[in-house]
């Protein structure tokens, strides 16, 4: 059966192995942007920069420049100022198809029978989708999210980026009945990219391996300079990943909510894993273990091959 995948991104160089991987391994019905590693008119440029080199047309709508709040976040410090640093795409020459993202999601949830949405950004477009249409929620197949962690955060010591950046859009998603499929860091961060990964793609020497092989030589850069390793934890690839190739993960059923007011943990995902006192109903699936080696054969075989593209 067809995978239908809509993705909802910021890229940003995970977002670009997500988008690289959907479009191999399912069908890409499109791509919407949200503010969140950069700028709203950088993702939504990167996006489109990305669909040209991969010879596609899939459609590309800009969404949400802010949080609900009003509040502008930004991962430069990561992902460089134009949220693909390391690398200089041409400009692109296709247009966005609109600059509505939400009524994109909303029409193409009515549309499309089966479409699982995957969400590799602040949540701000889904949830002003829901709020908007809330039969979405049993319209799609489902919601895959990177986002969150049952452990500790990336942008706080207590909250991930993704749902940092608009902890009220985060609420809104996670609680709303979709039973999302949740990777946060704590799945994340057993996949990760290293030179060895890098060398990989640059050896076959075609443009959109060596295209990846860029944005991550320039992110092992970033990673030794913050933290004193060369390598990388591939976030986003893994909300794909867990639709295509379920089989290399394990999951928990777990509740989640977001923090919305704490001094120190405005934008934690609160997972309740207590194991002596009876836990609230689940309300997601949490991903909490991946086979790396294994994904990263998945990862490395879907980006070289036909790496004419
Ligand atoms: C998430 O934040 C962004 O910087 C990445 O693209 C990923 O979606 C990781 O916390
Ligand atoms: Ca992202």
């Amino acid at each position: 059966m067809t995978l239908n995948i809509l993705i909802d991104c910021d890229p940003g160089h995970d977002d670009a192995v997500a988008i690289l991987l959907a479009n191999k391994l399912a069908n890409l019905t499109s791509i919407t942007t949200v503010a969140g590693n950069t700028d709203l008119a950088n993702t939504t440029r990167n996006a489109l920069a990305l669909v040209e080199l991969l010879g596609t047309n899939i459609p590309v709508h800009s969404g949400a420049y802010q949080s609900l709040g009003g509040e502008v976040r930004d991962a430069q410090h990561v992902h460089g100022k134009t949220g693909f640093g390391g690398t200089d795409l041409p400009q692109p020459t296709t247009e966005v198809a609109s600059e509505d993202a939400v009524s994109h999601i909303i029409e193409q949830a009515r549309a499309i029978d089966d479409l699982w949405l995957v969400a590799v950004g602040p949540l701000t477009n889904i949830a002003l989708a829901i709020e908007e249409y809330p039969a979405i929620v049993s319209r799609v197949a489902g919601l895959s999210i990177m986002g969150g962690s049952t452990g500790s955060g990336n942008a706080t010591p207590a909250a991930e980026f993704n749902i940092w950046a608009d902890p009220e859009a985060a609420r809104t998603v996670l609680t709303a009945g979709l039973n999302p499929i949740i990777c946060g860091l704590n799945l994340t961060q057993q996949f990760l990219s290293d030179d060895d990964f890098v060398e990989t793609l640059a050896a076959a020497d075609q443009r959109v391996p060596s295209f990846i092989a860029e944005l991550y030589t320039y992110m092992h850069e970033r990673m030794d300079a913050i933290v004193g390793e060369r390598r990388a934890a591939l976030h986003d690839p893994c909300a794909v990943l867990a639709l295509t190739h379920p089989q290399l993960f394990e999951f928990e059923d777990m509740y989640v909510d977001v923090e919305l007011s704490g001094e120190l943990t405005r934008g934690m995902t609160l997972f309740d894993q207590r194991r002596t006192h009876a836990r609230n109903p689940a309300n997601c699936r949490v991903a909490t273990k991946i086979d790396a080696k294994k994904a990263r054969e998945v990862l490395l075989s879907t980006l070289l091959d036909n790496s004419s593209t």
